[in-house]
This record gives C-alpha cells, structure tokens and sequence, in this order.
C-alpha cells in the first residue's frame, strides 16, 4: 500500500499546487469549490439546518457551503492539525474538529459533504470510515460525496502528478456506492460531471444531459439513510 500523504505539509502551497494542475480547466482555484456546491444546492431540497464537511481541508468550500445554506450550522473535520489551523483563520466563527481513529460521540447532522477525500483514505479502512459516517447523520439525512473520475485519462494524469496525490487510490463510482450500500444508505444516485471548462459556458450548461458518460473529470454520489 503507498504510503498515507501528510497535508500538514501542504497547507501552505495546497491552492497553488492545485492551481497548477487545473490551470487548463480554469485559472480560478475557487471555480472547482463552487461548482460542487451549486450541484449539491440543487440535488439537496430538504431543510438542511446542521452539516459537517469530513476532511475539509484548509476549508476552501466553506464559504460556499455557508452562501448555499445560510440558515445551516456547519461543522468541518480532517485528520490534518495543520489544514484545520488554516481553515478555522480562513472561516471564523465556523467550529472545526480532528478526526482520530478513536470514534469520539459527535452530533448527528443533516448533511454529510465529502469532496475528494476517499481515495487519500486507504481501500482496507473506507468500509469503516463510510460506516463512521452513516453513524453521523441523523435518520433522513444524506451523504454527498465528489471523487475523481478513474476512467477519464486526464484526471489519471494529473493525480499521477500531484505532490499532495502520492498516496491516491482512485475509486470506480460502483466502489463508492458498494461502500454507501455495505454501510446501510438507500436511494443512490450518481452522476459524472466537470467536462468542460467554465470559459465554455454554453457547454457546461449541457453537463446534465451527458451525465451518465463516464468521460467527466470528476463524479458525485448522493445517498440517504433512511428515517
Ligand atoms: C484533496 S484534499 C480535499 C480537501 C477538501 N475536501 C477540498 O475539497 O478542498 C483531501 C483531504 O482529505 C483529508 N483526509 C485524508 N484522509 C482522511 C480521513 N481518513 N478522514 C478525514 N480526512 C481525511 C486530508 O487531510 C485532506 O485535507
């Protein structure tokens, strides 16, 4: 198995490192946050009044998570010390907490958002994480969740690349919901998106249409526990 990437070393440069792998998609690092956020306001239509972000990082889709659900409590967590210092200066007033493979009791919450976490985790521990976070969410809660698209050659190459990627072990969609199902979620649904760049606006508006071509940069999977 390769070796668990620490991001407590790549707190400093982590936007410009993804800056420079995505420059040919979009030269604005935010572009990628909030692209995902406005997917999950549209998928999400239930009351959302607490959330947690698990492994958020240095906190880069915070603000957008707070603008999509303004009336929403959100909590971010991460195994990394270093990412949370940064993203508890960038989001004050947000609460941010360590997560230790001890489980700590935590409130449960009514929305659980995951963005390119699970192939940093490695395959032999995702059952229990997926479990870990089906404990987390209060019954009729959903998970939802963004992973690279392993079929599309492009995002294989720029994982390959990455400084902060070393330890990535992509995941197939039917993985990802494998572990949705083996952990009790219900009512799947899955879509692959990011085909085309932002200054081709008219394109991306099409996005919706080629969901289901496995050619997208990237995937999303939402799922329910059930009431
Ligand atoms: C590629 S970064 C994505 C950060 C953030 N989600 C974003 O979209 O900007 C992956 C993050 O997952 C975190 N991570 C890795 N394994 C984790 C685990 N088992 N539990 C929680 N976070 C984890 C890393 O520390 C890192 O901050």
């Amino acid at each position: 198995m390769k070796n668990v990437v620490d991001f407590d070393r790549f707190t400093k440069n982590y936007n410009v490192l993804l800056g420079e792998g995505t420059r040919f998609f979009s030269a604005d690092d935010a572009y990628f946050a909030k692209y995902k956020i406005d997917i999950v306001r549209k998928q999400i239509l239930c009351p959302i009044s607490s959330m947690l972000e698990y492994g958020c990082g240095i906190g880069r889709n915070i603000p957008f998570l707070q603008c999509a659900f303004p009336t929403a409590k959100i909590v971010g967590s991460d195994v990394s010390s270093e990412s949370l210092t940064v993203a508890s200066e960038q989001c004050p007033g947000v609460m941010f907490f360590q997560e230790k493979d001890e489980e700590e009791p935590r409130e449960a919450v009514d929305l659980i958002f995951v963005a390119n976490v699970f192939h940093h985790i490695p395959p032999i521990m995702r059952a229990k994480v997926m479990k870990k976070l089906f404990h987390r969410l209060k019954p009729g809660g959903h998970i939802f969740l963004f992973e690279h698209n392993p079929y599309n050659p492009v995002t294989r190459r720029l994982v390959k690349v990455c400084p902060y990627d070393k330890d990535a072990v992509l995941l197939a969609p039917s993985e990802l919901k494998n572990h949705l199902k083996q952990a009790g979620f219900s009512n799947l649904q899955q879509a692959f998106c990011l085909f085309f760049p932002p200054k081709f606006s008219r394109l991306v508006l099409l996005e919706s249409y080629l969901s289901k071509l496995p050619l997208g940069g990237q995937y999303w999977v939402k799922a329910k526990k059930s009431d």
